[in-house]
């Protein structure tokens, strides 16, 4: 069974194929992806509008790689998968639109996808794959949440943001400290040469005893430093920059880690799961390894470039739905999408 993934939620149009055959983990095929990165640049952020061209522009030439690459045709294709929600509305209608019309012309079956769903599964894809139960931390550009993951199709949310999410937190901040959009990588790397202790920058509801987040107050704390050091005579110096780059990721950092592990410790489960672009961040991962080795549990990431947006996440969850029967299966042409779409509301297992 081979499940064709298209990802077109934001600002990456990704396409996968996956092999489904048997019980195993499926194996990724091929798979192609386009960032719309550079275009958004000069905005600061994501143009939705613009964002929905470039994939009309993008899908078909990267699912025809997609096929080259793996030395296979359309026809080969049993199920097309594409993310239904949530993300930018247009965005989405331009994977459904393809999905439903590769469908009905192939005559193959169609099945939306829960982008989270995506980030969540997608370490079944890395060398060191997790298994069930996991306690799961979603860190991305507009969700931060830990979930409790039974099986696939069975998620508990133990707590979320009630604000910014981390990625915003990221995003946010660096765009202060004057940096290029998306500004999680790049604050990152000033980061590097500046010192966490810096600045004391607010951890919100580090001690509120629940695996709740709240950022908004730190994008607030860092545009206050900001102005104050630009206020000094010459300006803010490129130390204070990145010693504020390294204070705020810190901030961020210690936030997620102490809640991961409060989640880990409620539900006594000894394993997380960290997925979205946010788990990419290398400092996230030296003190999650860190802490994690100390405590004895398995943490388990996905593949770095799998971390951000990509099309295999979203062929890989269809395909791991498919071999549990749990696939919700369209067929004929008709399609939705679904911009805002709770995931501890995804219905575990229908069959149409
Ligand atoms: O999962 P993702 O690709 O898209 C969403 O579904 O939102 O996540 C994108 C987010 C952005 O906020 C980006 O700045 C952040 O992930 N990000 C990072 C890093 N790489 C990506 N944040 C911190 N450090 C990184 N290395
Ligand atoms: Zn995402």
């Amino acid at each position: 069974m081979r499940v064709l993934g298209i990802e077109s939620s934001c600002d990456e149009t990704g396409v996968a194929l996956v092999d489904a055959s048997g019980d195993g983990v499926p194996a990724l095929l091929a798979h192609a992806l386009h960032s719309q990165i550079s275009m958004h640049q000069a905005y600061g952020g994501v143009v939705p509008e613009l964002a929905s061209r470039d994939h009309i522009r993008r899908v078909l030439p990267l699912t025809r790689e997609v096929l080259a690459s793996a030395g296979l045709s359309l026809a080969d294709v049993d199920v097309i998968a594409y993310t239904q929600g949530p993300g930018l509305a247009g965005a989405l209608l331009v994977g459904a639109g393809v999905a439903a019309s590769l469908g009905a012309a192939l005559d193959r079956p169609v099945m939306g996808i829960h982008h989270l769903e995506g980030h969540l599964l997608s370490p079944f894809l890395s060398a060191d794959p997790p298994e069930f139960p996991f306690v799961a931390l979603l860190v991305s550009g507009g969700h931060t949440q830990l979930m409790r993951v039974d099986d696939v199709g069975s998620y508990e949310l133990l707590g979320e943001t009630i604000d910014d999410a981390a990625g915003e937190a990221f995003d946010k901040s660096a765009k202060l400290l004057g940096l290029p959009y998306p500004g999680g990588p790049h604050l990152s790397k000033l980061a590097e040469q500046g010192s966490p202790e810096a600045f004391a920058l607010p951890r919100p509801l580090l001690h509120s005893g629940k695996p709740d987040f709240s950022f908004a107050g730190l994008k607030t704390a860092v545009l206050t430093q900001v102005r104050k050091l630009e206020a000094q005579p010459g300006g803010i110096t490129e130390r204070q920059r990145a010693d504020l780059a390294a204070s705020t990721q810190a901030a961020i950092v210690e936030v997620l880690v102490k809640k991961a592990m409060l989640a880990l410790k409620e539900t006594g489960l000894k394993r997380l799961v960290v997925a979205g672009g946010v788990g990419a961040n290398r400092q996230l991962r030296e003190q999650l390894n860190a802490i994690c080795e100390k405590r004895r549990i398995r943490v388990h990431y996905p593949e770095l470039h799998l971390c951000t947006d990509n099309g295999a996440m979203i062929a890989l969850a269809a395909a791991l739905r498919l071999q549990r029967d749990m696939a919700t299966l369209t067929r004929g042409g008709g399609f939705e999408v679904k911009p805002r779409w709770d995931l501890s509301q995804l219905a575990s297992a229908s069959q149409l």
